[in-house]
């Protein structure tokens, strides 16, 4: 089983989006069990609280199903746990690397092409969905021809 960690600042809006919507995706392929997906942020400012509810409403209107959440900060356990930690800013990248002993850096990638940027502010929930969908999509095909050339 592959274990994917989704990391944005605050795990209210970019990462949990992101983790719905690869759980949506692996549940389409018929991949469930070949998975497993969560999501953290690396500030604890939102600890315990639920996604966003713009956020929400966005996946609503995408019909991604939504599970529990309550955020939560990664942990030095996450960082040697996981095999993809996909983050969605470079600045993410850089504070895991600073913060956490990474014994393999190359497992800590950007989720997009660029920097996802943050819809706490911009409120720009629709621009978010299609970059971490399209993210999700490119993650999960690489994935799949890894596979095939095993
Ligand atoms: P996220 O968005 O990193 O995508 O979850 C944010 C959530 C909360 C804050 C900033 C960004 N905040 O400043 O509390």
């Amino acid at each position: 089983m592959r274990k994917v960690l989704f990391v944005c600042l605050g795990n209210i809006c970019r990462s949990p989006m992101a983790e719905m919507i690869l759980k949506e995706l692996v549940h389409q392929q018929g991949l469930d069990g070949e998975y497993f997906i969560s999501s953290c942020g690396i500030s604890n400012e939102e600890e315990g609280n639920d996604i966003y509810p713009p956020a929400k409403r966005k996946l609503w209107e995408e019909e991604i199903p939504i599970e529990f959440h309550q955020a939560r900060k990664i942990t030095q356990k996450d960082i040697d746990t996981y095999q993809d930690i996909l983050v969605m800013e470079e600045r993410h990248r850089k504070a895991l690397l600073q913060r956490y002993d990474v014994k393999d850096p190359s497992k800590i990638r950007l989720l997009g092409m660029s920097d996802i940027e943050d819809p706490w502010y911009s409120g720009d929930f629709d621009t978010v969905y299609e970059e971490i969908l399209e993210g999700c999509k490119k993650y999960l095909k690489e994935k799949s021809y890894k596979q095939e050339s095993l």
